[in-house]
């Protein structure tokens, strides 16, 4: 059997899952975690009993791990992620990559450079539901689709946004935003991963019920390389707070599936509508993420995790690629580019 693959976490908030996800993915093992937060570090490597940096830089000399999660603020993820690649480190990046294509890019040239594995956390696309939903539509099951429609009407408290490990939140520099970069950029990479490539946006945002500088609402308008067409609304103003939700349509029929729960799915032979709605429909626990930051489960990035050990074993690229996860970043920055302006904004303009 092969060697369990040493990781290393850095960013002990969030991290925190990853350590728990670390240790129960198969092929890895917990090796070392690192945090300039003394108090945060202690707790972490006593209740992991691995080793802990203060300074990422030595965690990064270490010769025993070979791999690490970036899991810090998220307009540090592609320079930190740099850093590790070019310490001949795989990497796991956490949502969003970073908060600006100029910045992913060459996050992307320093992985090519350095021949080492990335793989990216959009937990969403692990899911067996959505996964499944994914494969019908391009089997045709909808026909030709049309709409592709999401919101998130989720609530954040002010205390959110406070504190040492809140006020980077809602930010421009360190979020690149707020409702739509941090929450919802999940619900944009979901919309994507089902839909497919978005051409162009136009959008609006503002903030209205936090003491933010960034956004608590985004609202826009997509076009999808397909020609479907699509809305997308995310906010953390919305008392109560509602389950994320999507409503896709094509020529032939329509599925919702609001809060992990297939509400309506109208679509394909009756034999699939009837699987799909027996595995995903009806009575399942919804989940409860609207209102709780860390309701986060941590099935997804083990699955992530296990898939960066066979990558690396099997000289293969991760389920997440880089390439794919930075669409959700474009289409984001488009839409704050698009309020800004007033004016549609080509997704390939972000490219340039
Ligand atoms: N996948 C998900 O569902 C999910 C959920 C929550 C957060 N996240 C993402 O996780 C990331 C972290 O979010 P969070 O809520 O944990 O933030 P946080 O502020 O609680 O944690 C970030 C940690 O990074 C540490 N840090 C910053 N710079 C460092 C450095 N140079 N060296 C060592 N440590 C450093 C900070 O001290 C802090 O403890 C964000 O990018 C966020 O978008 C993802």
């Amino acid at each position: 059997m092969a060697k369990a693959m040493n990781f290393g976490v850095v960013g002990l908030g969030m991290g925190g899952h990853h350590c728990r996800s670390i240790v129960s993915a198969k092929g890895a093992h917990l090796a070392a975690v690192c945090d300039i937060d003394e108090e945060r570090l202690a707790r972490h490597v006593k209740d992991f009993g691995c080793k802990g940096y203060k300074r990422y830089s030595d965690m990064l000399k270490d010769p025993e791990i070979e791999a690490v999660c970036i899991v810090t603020e998220s307009g540090k993820h592609a320079q930190m992620g740099a850093q590790a690649a070019e310490a001949g480190k795989h990497l796991i990046v956490e949502k969003p990559i970073d908060i600006t294509p100029p910045r992913i890019t060459k996050l992307q040239a320093a992985v090519k450079k350095a021949g080492v594995k990335c793989g990216c956390i959009f937990q969403s696309r692990m899911d067996n539901c959505n996964i499944l939903l994914k494969r019908s539509i391009e089997k045709g099951h909808l026909g030709r689709l049309i709409g592709a429609h999401a919101s998130l009407p989720w609530f954040r408290a002010d205390s959110y946004f406070e504190g040492p490990h809140g006020s980077w939140k809602g930010t421009w520099k360190l979020d690149g935003g707020g409702s739509l970069m941090n929450q919802g950029i999940h619900t944009v990479d979901l919309v994507i991963f089902l839909a497919g490539a978005v051409k162009s946006v136009c959008g609006f945002y503002a903030v209205h019920n936090h003491k933010i500088e960034a956004e608590d609402q985004a609202v826009a308008i997509l076009r999808f390389e397909n020609g479907a067409l699509g809305t997308l609304y995310t906010t953390t103003c919305c008392i109560p707070d509602g389950p994320q939700r999507l409503h896709f349509f094509g020529t032939k029929g329509s599925f919702i599936r609001q809060g992990g729960t297939l509400e309506v799915c109208e679509m394909g032979p009756p034999k699939v509508r009837e699987r799909l709605l027996n595995l995903f429909g009806g009575k399942r626990k919804k989940q409860a993420v609207g209102s709780d930051p860390m309701a986060v489960s941590t099935d997804g990035h083990t699955l992530i995790i296990e898939d960066l050990v066979k990558a690396v074993r099997g000289n293969r690229e991760p389920v997440i690629p880089l390439e794919s996860a930075r669409h959700a970043v474009d289409v984001a920055c488009s839409i704050i580019k698009s309020a800004r302006t007033g004016k549609e904004v080509q997704i390939s303009s972000m490219r340039k």
